[in-house]
């Protein structure tokens, strides 16, 4: 096994067996030099910087009704929420006031945020913040919608293609969602301009070991900007309420694996990772992250943008909570850097 480790490290790429063999791997050893490759290969580009962004959650409505989200339509149990403009602008400069560079608005699949509203928003924050890079996470939207809103002033786009088994997808998602425009959509984004972010849930129902292979081979070739990767969490009122939450060592597998396979990428130690393990982003880091998310969003909200249960958001992965959140990864050697933190080729 140290040999697979040793050509991933040298050659950035594994067959897919070798690939399986990795993640059935229980050898502690083998998976803690796992990590001291992927924490090397990420001290090369970024040294012990890590990236922050203000997650900005601007609304719970959502169109769409996936089985293993909090925020579906068919929940009738969540206060729905959506943010003003002044809201989000207000939110952007407690950000800006607390050194974030970087805002990532995220939200459901809501119809009232038009391209017209959006790009107002957009447009605003760009005139205000000129240095800070922007992100949208929208879901699915078309090329043109997506182009109007790279023109006016947003950079990146994240969107996580969840799983590239079409059949495992389906599992997942009502028949109106298909894998295919999920890449499409994935595809424009990246035609458009877009720094790209993809990626998946770890131990999602119905999800195989060779899907998780797959996975790591979509996201190889595709070679987004950004990769996202928690552990599935189920959510009481969701469809898969009654599944167990994913693995946070293999979600670090994964991260670890995706590292030494794209060197550059930015990859999040995911609000995900910390909600089912106390210290579940310092061990992301450990295994090759380089961003965090603590979130911007208004704190009466939060309670009611809950993808899964006992999400994390009112302590040191708040962003009021960023001097805690710079201690605690000093406490691991890193330090928590102000820039932007965009892609570098
Ligand atoms: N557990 C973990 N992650 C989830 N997401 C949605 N629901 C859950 C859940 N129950 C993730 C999806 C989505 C991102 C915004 O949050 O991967 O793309």
């Amino acid at each position: 096994m140290i040999k697979v480790i040793e050509k991933l490290f040298k050659e950035g790429n594994l067959q897919k067996d070798e690939i399986i063999s990795l993640l059935e791997c229980e050898d502690e050893n083998i998976i803690e030099k796992l990590f001291e490759y992927a924490r090397i290969r990420a001290k090369e580009t970024f040294g012990n910087e890590i990236y922050t962004r203000g997650l900005i959650e601007i609304s719970n409505f959502c169109k769409n009704d996936c089985y293993y989200c909090g925020i579906r339509r068919g929940n009738k149990n969540v206060c729905r929420y959506r943010l003003s403009k002044e809201q989000i602008m207000e939110c952007c400069q407690i950000g800006y006031d607390l050194d974030f560079r970087s805002f990532v608005l995220q939200g459901g699949e809501d119809p009232h945020f038009s391209d017209d509203v959006i790009c107002d928003i957009v447009s605003e924050i760009r005139k205000k913040y000129p240095d800070c890079a922007i992100t949208l996470s929208l879901g699915e939207r078309s090329y043109e919608s997506y182009k109007k809103l790279f023109d006016c002033g947003a950079n990146r786009y994240l969107l996580r293609h969840e799983t590239s088994d079409f059949c495992h997808y389906g599992k997942l998602h009502p028949k109106e969602l298909s894998l295919e425009n999920r890449i499409k959509c994935l595809e424009n984004l990246k035609k458009i301009g877009y720094q790209v972010g993809t990626g998946i849930m770890v131990g999602s129902p119905y999800q195989t070991i060779e899907n998780i292979a797959d996975d790591i081979i979509f996201i190889k070739n595709f070679k987004p900007h950004m990769i996202g990767l928690g552990p599935f969490v189920p959510h009481k009122e969701s469809i898969f309420r009654d599944f167990p939450h994913g693995s946070v060592k293999l979600t670090l597998k994964i991260l670890a694996i995706l590292r030494l396979m794209l060197p550059k990428a930015l990859i999040p130690a995911t609000t995900a990772l910390g909600t089912v393990e106390e210290n579940g982003r310092e061990m992301g880091i450990l295994a090759g992250a380089n961003v965090l998310m603590p979130n911007l969003s208004p704190k009466d909200v939060r309670k009611n943008y809950l993808l899964y249960d006992n999400k994390i958001s009112t302590g040191e992965e708040a962003a009021e909570g960023r001097k805690a959140l710079g201690e605690r990864m000093e406490k691991i050697g890193y330090i928590l850097s102000s820039k932007r933190g965009d892609y570098r080729e």
